[in-house]
């Protein structure tokens, strides 16, 4: 019997109770309260302290969890969940011994760090935002809940929600972009993929937004660091993701490492519970990053364990991953609310998640077979690839190749299968994958010919490679750099065209890989270098989970494509766009910068005082920028070519005026003038001209795909509502927006049209 049976008479009782006093139906959310209350009536401080401690595993395997420590833990009440740990019998021995050893038969949660897909890899997350396909980020969020559930795991650190313009934080690879509009659409669409309003459904599981908040505005791009901004920068330029997920539904939240306002957000009070529940009406659970709450002694705002525990409880931080500082708070009579608060809330998303009535629920080892890897999740995982993939440069229409073609292919990342997924593939199993290599190869079949060399390693220095290629994705090879440089060379001479696969390897992004220079690697550099003097035609197959500097090549190759980590199908995908099965039409989330010194940037700039004049981007004295490099990116936000090109034309606006409850449509003709089908991204943004306070030069607020045949023209619309052009106030309330607004349309960011309109009460 589990133990909401267990509950069950009570629950009935307390209903049956209010029925009679003549009192509404009970609703799902009045059952469940009546359910944790009378199970939180029958626990003591310690048990209820239990609820809040997410310990970390991982090394217990089937067999061992009896006699492990967290077995003993488990079994006394002080454990509300794990993460890590995988495999169906692994976790059902672990929830046995909640279930059927503690006091009080809890169940446990299990959660795991499912950022792109589980065996099968999606895109990173920044790639899939440049599909600008939130379908496609509901799907990858649909496929890793399957495939994770089959394997035990109800609860996922997923999706980060981080707005970030600044490249040199290796994190960019796991959130959506720089933009607030596009990278909130694709956080709601994950939050939706993985829970499906459905969470006690088996193959749904709990979504956790992070990292709540401003990480990715972490200063000089380090990772951990401090974020600063003002309130009003908050909560129009960093906010708006979290606040899509909350509306989403999402079911627990995790506080970021960083500080912001002074306190780090593991015990903001502002944050976890003005902004999140207070204004937000977040009614879900807060768990803490890996050992954030000790981390506040290292911050310098908590003398010791005990006291980081209290403030991040009081703040509003319901859970603690590792640390186990929560549940050494049992001394403190003072507490209690607070702690009843937390573990009621811990309970509810056990309940919601339907643990309580199954504890097995996600232990369905017939599903393993079925649900994971499968050739449909795969088909899946390679259709969002090649449409993650941005074309920033095709000189001469190079791409896409013949398959006929002698190809060489060159560059570190060509024939690595490790290395393909991309960060934070934590369940990847590379033997499944086909390397870069592989996948020419069999598209290619016996018309063409792939020839291979490595050509250099990822850098000179070891000690840097090692940096960037730990967990399994370690290349480094033992030949001499002449040797090596040599055997490309010799295979490129023979080549008709030269397609080299380099950039940073998969774990140069991710947590904890924080740049300074973003050029092509040394190394790599160097043997483009030398590729070139051959004259050959080069393609470009840039990797990378962020955006970098790319001068040099976009002057000297030339195609080059964006391929970012695809995921666990990359070769195929990229097989797809290289050939031309699949016409490319990725659009950059982010900006690739011209270097470093620009960053942190973003095309959604404040104005200054003294801008540069509209068209100009070089030095001018007295004005704002750079005496060594214009002030725009190299590719901007929202850019990415095709194998076709596409016309605009016809922009007009249904009125020029907006009133009251109206709305204005925006129509644009677009027409597919090159030489194949093709899908292009229309681009809707706005510039608020007076205000106050003062709003970006351009802002996007919407987009379409349109697919177009050869030589096919389509008027696109887009209906403006008011509240499409509103901002946000320094307390986080919407500024109704009044007064003169350009609305412009375009292919990205920096090709825009543009027409005035009035907005009036
Ligand atoms: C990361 C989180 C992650 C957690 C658990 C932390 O270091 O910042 O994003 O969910 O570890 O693995």
């Amino acid at each position: 019997m589990t133990l909401r049976n267990h509950c069950a008479g009570l629950v009935l009782t307390v209903l049956l109770v209010g029925a009679l006093c003549g009192c509404t139906r009970p609703t799902e959310t009045d059952r469940m309260q009546s359910f944790v209350d009378s199970l939180m009536s029958r626990m003591t401080i310690e048990e209820k302290l239990g609820q809040l401690n997410l310990p970390v595993t991982g090394d217990i395997v089937t067999g061992q969890a009896q006699s492990s420590n967290i077995a003993e833990a488990i079994r006394a009440g002080r454990v509300g969940g794990l993460f890590n740990l995988k495999g169906v019998e692994a976790i059902r021995e672990v929830q046995r011994i909640a279930v059927e050893q503690s006091r009080l038969g809890i169940p446990l949660i299990f959660g795991m760090d499912v950022i792109h897909g589980y065996e099968t890899v999606f895109p990173i997350p920044l790639a899939v935002a440049c599909t600008w396909d939130t379908q496609a980020a509901r799907t990858m969020a649909q496929v890793s809940a399957k495939e994770a559930t089959a394997d035990g795991i109800c609860w996922t650190f997923s999706p980060m929600a981080d707005i970030c313009c600044d490249a040199r934080w290796g994190r960019i690879a796991e959130g959506f972009g720089e933009d607030p509009c596009l990278a909130s659409a694709m956080t709601a669409a994950m939050v939706q993929g993985y829970q499906q309003d459905a969470l006690d459904d088996s193959t749904t599981m709990m979504a956790c937004l992070k990292h709540f908040a401003l990480y990715g505005a972490a200063e000089g791009g380090r990772d951990y660091n401090n974020a600063e901004l003002s309130r009003y920068r908050m909560f129009n330029d960093y906010m708006p993701p979290y606040k899509a997920a909350v509306e989403a539904g999402v079911g627990s939240v995790m506080a970021s490492f960083n500080t912001v306002e002074g306190v780090p957000a593991t015990c903001n009070h502002w944050l976890l519970t003005d902004v999140l529940r207070d204004k937000w009406d977040f009614t879900g659970f807060v768990v803490s990053d890996y050992t954030g709450v000790n981390e506040l002694i290292n911050h310098g705002i908590a003398t010791d364990k005990h006291e980081a525990a209290t403030l991040s409880l009081l703040a509003g931080l319901d859970m603690d991953m590792v640390s186990e500082g929560l549940p050494m708070l049992h001394d403190d009579d003072r507490l209690l609310p607070a702690i009843d608060k937390a573990c009621r809330r811990i309970l509810e998303a056990k309940y919601r998640l339907g643990l309580f009535d199954n504890p097995y629920l996600y232990c369905d080892s017939t599903r393993r077979q079925t649900d994971i890897l499968s050739s449909d999740n795969r088909a899946k995982a390679r259709a969002v690839a090649r449409e993650s993939f941005v074309l920033l440069k095709n000189e001469n229409d190079l791409l896409p190749l013949s398959k006929d073609m002698t190809i060489a292919l060159i560059g570190p990342l060509a024939d690595t299968r490790a290395n393909m997924p991309g960060t934070w593939s934590v369940a990847a199993v590379f033997d499944r994958y086909k390397t870069l290599r592989e996948g020419l190869q069999d598209a290619v079949g016996d018309r063409g010919r792939v020839l291979y060399a490595k050509g250099c390693n990822l850098f000179y220095d070891p000690k840097t490679e090692a940096n960037g290629t730990m967990f399994g994705r370690e290349m480094r090879d033992t030949r001499s750099p002449q040797a090596m440089l040599n055997e490309a060379l010799d295979i490129a001479r023979k080549a008709d065209v030269i397609v080299a696969a380099m950039g940073e390897a998969s774990e140069m992004s991710g947590e904890c890989t924080s740049r300074t220079n973003l050029d092509m690697p040394d190394a790599q550099h160097d043997l483009l270098v030398e590729l070139r003097k051959l004259r050959k035609p080069i393609v470009l197959l840039n990797f990378s989970g962020r955006p970098v500097t790319l001068n040099w090549e976009a002057e000297n190759v030339d195609a080059i494509l964006q391929v970012w980590f695809g995921g666990s199908e990359t070769a195929d995908a990229l097989a797809d766009v290289l050939y031309g099965d699949h016409n490319p039409s990725g659009k950059l989330a982010v900006a690739f910068p011209r270097s470093v010194g620009q960053l942190p940037m973003t095309y959604r700039h404040y104005n200054t005082g003294r801008p540069l004049p509209d068209g100009k981007d070089e030095f001018s004295k007295f004005v704002s920028c750079y005496f060594d490099s214009p002030n725009t990116p190299l590719f901007p936000f929202g850019y990415g070519l095709s194998y076709t090109t596409f016309d605009y034309s016809d922009f007009a606006l249904s009125n020029t005026t907006l009133s009251g409850a109206d709305s204005i449509v925006a129509s644009v003709v677009v027409t597919n003038n090159g030489r194949r089908d093709g899908d292009e991204i229309v681009q809707l943004y706005i510039r608020d001209l007076v205000s106050n306070p003062v709003r970006p030069v351009v802002e996007l607020i919407a987009w379409q795909r349109v697919s177009l045949k050869q030589a096919e023209s389509r008027t696109v619309e887009f209906t403006i509502r008011k509240d499409m052009l509103a901002s946000f106030d320094a307390d986080g309330n919407v500024i109704a927006p009044e007064g003169k607004f350009d609305i412009m349309v375009g292919p990205n960011s920096r090709d825009l049209r543009k027409v005035e309109i009035e907005v009036r009460n």
